[in-house]
């Protein structure tokens, strides 16, 4: 398994967001996860497509989007067309998760689906063979800077579980309150995309966190191989 990196820009500096995403690209940045937020499915607002398509001329890694909306349907082509590679939608939102998710294949992008804290992992039993990754939620989605809730361990575990039961080879994204101390231990659930924001942009080296953020992260899959 190889693990990659997607600082949340969330925690960024706004003004000078080329600036964030080309000092965590030299840090080993893999994504560039980016939280969308509408102030009604979470308490609060964040960016949409014209700050995506602003992110897409600078970055040169993918940029991984995370729609923390009610009717992402309405949204998805709009986040394509600027540039999104990869978009991820809540299946809290979502009555008709399976046309969602192959609403973004059809764009082209790959298709995630997210996970609450309080959302059970059987939520996925009928979506999972549709998917192109899982979001697991260790924080209520809303603000960087939260702490990690500890049962998200075991919850990737159970998300591993059964995706290997149903043959699939989705990948699981794991996002809120990750750094140094937990990241290694996510990892060796079967977590393999790292979102974090605080801990890589409310440090004085953003470049320097990410790459030591990775390097644990590693340290991770070597415990997997054991
Ligand atoms: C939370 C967002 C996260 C957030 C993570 O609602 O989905 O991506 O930016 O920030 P940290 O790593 O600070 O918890
Ligand atoms: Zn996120």
């Amino acid at each position: 398994m190889s693990v990659r990196l997607a600082p949340s820009i969330l925690s960024a500096d706004f003004a000078a967001l080329g600036d964030a995403v080309a000092a965590v690209e030299r840090g080993g940045a893999d994504l560039i996860h980016v939280d969308v937020m509408d102030g009604h499915f979470v308490p609060n607002i964040t960016i949409g497509p014209p700050v995506v398509r602003s992110i897409k001329r600078v970055a040169t890694v993918p940029l991984d989007v995370h729609l923390m909306i009610e009717e992402p349907d309405r949204y998805i082509e709009a986040f394509a067309e600027a540039g999104a590679a990869m978009m991820s939608v809540h299946v809290e939102v979502l009555p008709h998760l399976h046309r969602t998710v192959h609403a973004i294949k059809a764009l082209g992008a790959q298709a995630g689906v997210v996970l609450n804290p309080s959302t059970p992992v059987a939520a996925l039993e009928e979506i999972a063979g549709d998917v192109d990754y899982v979001l697991v939620m260790s924080v209520n989605p809303g603000f960087g800077g939260q702490t990690f809730i500890p049962r998200s361990e075991a919850k990737v575990r159970e998300v591993r579980a059964l995706l290997d039961r149903q043959g699939s080879r989705a990948a699981i994204e794991i996002d809120g309150g990750i750094d140094l101390a937990n990241v290694a231990r996510v990892v060796s659930a079967g977590a393999s995309m790292i979102v974090a924001g605080s801990a890589i942009f409310h440090t004085p080296d953003p470049e320097r966190a990410a790459r030591e953020l990775k390097a644990a992260a590693l340290a991770g899959v070597s415990a997997l191989r054991r």
